[in-house]
């Protein structure tokens, strides 16, 4: 584990040190970023020791266009580490945002670096807001996210959440690396708040509508838009209505 007081991103941080050679495993974690980044170009705000904000690399065996699978395992790791640390209970939403009551606790940023047929690493980066209050976070952001001190009304200790995580993301890769992705496909299923709605999905190329009725074994979200059935391997999902 590399302890940083400070970094721009613990995502960059990683890339840099999965190019000098950094053992799979290797986690980068920071008290602060100066730009944290979010996906589709846009940054995430990281508070100094308000939240946990690490990222971990990984050489998995996987063909690149298995990689939506890491994504897929940090959320039901990170789900059940809050569960088994506060006792709340989040939601997954496809593919990587981790929701309590439709509003964003954690972001999860995937990277690779990959040729046609090899891994050569994985970067899972992970932001969980802890212990930011109302107070502390910008009018835009606080109509959209929340963090486990605002659900819970107590402080959580960031130190044992970060364990947990790792620990439950590591029984989650190797069981993935011996019995396969079922059980944890499985289980992000069960946590699931995007599959059973209809949703607006804005893909690289295009915004449709439809039902989120599945995902595959590979990760990618399938719709079904009336007349066909599409699947997602990446994009924007926004849930139109409940089940
Ligand atoms: C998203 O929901 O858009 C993904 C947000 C990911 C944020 C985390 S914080 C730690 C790591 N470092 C970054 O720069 N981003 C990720």
């Amino acid at each position: 584990i590399k302890y940083y007081k400070t970094v721009d991103s613990t995502n960059n941080a990683a890339k840099k040190a999965a190019l000098e050679d950094a053992a799979e495993g290797t986690v980068i974690v920071s008290e602060a970023q100066g730009s944290g980044r979010g996906r589709i170009g846009r940054g995430w705000f990281s508070p100094s020791q308000k939240g946990i904000w690490f990222s971990i690399i990984l050489r998995p065996q996987f063909l690149p266009q298995e990689a939506p699978k890491c994504t897929l395992m940090a959320a039901v790791a990170i789900t059940k580490a809050i569960s088994a640390i506060t006792g709340v209970t989040v939601g997954i939403k496809w593919p990587n945002d981790i929701l309590y009551n439709g509003k964003k606790l954690v972001g999860i940023l995937t990277e690779m670096n990959a040729e046609m047929d090899r891994i050569n690493y994985i970067i899972i980066g992970m932001g969980v807001n802890v212990n930011i209050s109302e107070q502390d976070m910008p009018a835009d952001i606080g109509q959209i996210a929340t963090s486990l001190l605002q659900i819970t009304g107590a402080k959580v200790s960031r130190a044992s959440l970060l364990a947990q995580i790792l620990l439950e993301l590591e029984r989650a890769y190797y069981d993935i690396k011996q019995y396969g992705f079922s059980t944890i496909l499985a289980e992000w299923k069960k946590y699931s708040v995007t599959l059973g709605n209809n949703v607006k999905v804005i893909s690289v190329n295009e915004t449709f509508y439809g039902k989120a009725i599945d995902i595959d074994d590979y990760g990618a979200l399938l719709i079904d838009t009336g007349k066909k059935v599409v699947r997602v391997l990446a994009g924007d999902v926004s849930i139109r209505s409940a089940k």
